[in-house]
């Protein structure tokens, strides 16, 4: 089982949102990081097939993902996902089956099993406008894995999730990913930080790195600093550098920076983790 993107790239006019993407992907969890803009939402709807590529291409197991038995083998959680709120979690569930084309007695069926596998059987009649964010998350997940998927595209599925339903959903991620491709994009590097084996890092359109985590952190390695500086010159260091920590030490301040030189004869480097990483590949500061 193999999904193959290559050289995928969308352009919007003269933007271009992916850029010659290419990637293959095993059954797994992947992580796909990036910030706002970075084209995570256009490279998966791609890879769902609902979005054609300008150039490059996407197959599965040597299929095109524009064919139609494509469409058997696929999840999705779209990020704006449309919920009826007058409809009930099981009414909700058998409706997308209808659309889905499964029959009637194995979508009931189905329908259970997945609310029961969400932790959603007993707000199974519950109308979905009385339910938090996370309880639709785990819906909108469970209505993607109507079909038994082979291939899982959840798109931001932590959005508004809070601590515990975050640990919740990780846990059920984790046992999707034994046997299928799954592949869910977030910019909270914590969300894949225990669950995807592969983070893709995503940056202006481009996959800048892929790896395990502790691969993709070694990348920052030597590039953050900790530095105990005079309170005159906090300012303009931190407009150099993105600042991961800062507090006051006396008369001076200690802060802790991410960026490709040492930002003052001070400065030490030291071991990198996981949110520097974040603020190195994302920050508006130019680290770079
Ligand atoms: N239909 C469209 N027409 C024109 N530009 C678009 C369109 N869809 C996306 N873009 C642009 O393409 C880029 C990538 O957008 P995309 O939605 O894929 O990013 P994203 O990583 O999913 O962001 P977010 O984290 O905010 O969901 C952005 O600059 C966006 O403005
Ligand atoms: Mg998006």
């Amino acid at each position: 089982m193999e999904l193959t993107l290559d050289r995928v790239t969308k352009h919007y006019g003269s933007k271009i949102a992916c850029d010659r993407i290419s990637l293959t992907l095993h059954p797994g969890v992947y992580g796909l990081l990036g910030a706002n803009g970075a084209g995570k939402t256009t490279l998966m709807r791609m890879m769902c097939g609902v979005l054609v590529p300008t150039f490059g291409s996407i197959t599965y197991d040597g299929i095109d993902v524009s064919c139609e038995d494509y469409r058997d083998a696929l999840g999705y959680l779209p990020q704006e996902f449309g919920y009826y709120p007058e409809f009930s979690a099981l009414d909700f569930m058998l409706y997308i089956a209808t659309l889905k084309g499964i029959p009637k007695l194995r979508a009931r069926e189905k329908a259970r099993e997945l609310l029961e596998l969400v932790s959603l059987e007993k707000e199974a009649k519950k109308k979905i406008k009385t339910f938090s964010g996370g309880m639709k998350q785990r819906l909108g997940v469970a209505q993607s894995m109507l079909n038994d998927p082979k291939i899982l595209i959840l798109d931001e599925p932590t959005a508004g999730l809070d601590p515990k339903e975050r640990v919740r959903f990780r846990n059920l991620i984790s046992r999707l990913g034994a046997d299928r491709i799954v592949l869910l994009s977030t910019h909270i590097v914590s969300d894949v930080e225990h669950i995807a084996g592969t983070i893709l890092v995503m940056k202006d359109g481009r996959l800048i790195h892929q790896g395990a985590l502790e691969e993709i952190i070694r990348t920052i390695e030597g590039r953050v600093w900790e530095c105990i500086v005079p309170q005159a010159l906090v300012d303009s260091l931190c407009e150099r550098y993105p600042a991961i920590n800062m507090r006051q030490e006396g008369k001076d301040v200690f802060l802790r920076l991410v960026g490709d030189e040492k930002p003052c004869d001070s400065a030490i480097a030291v071991q990198a983790a996981l949110e520097d990483l974040y603020l190195y590949y994302f920050s508006e500061v130019n680290a770079k």
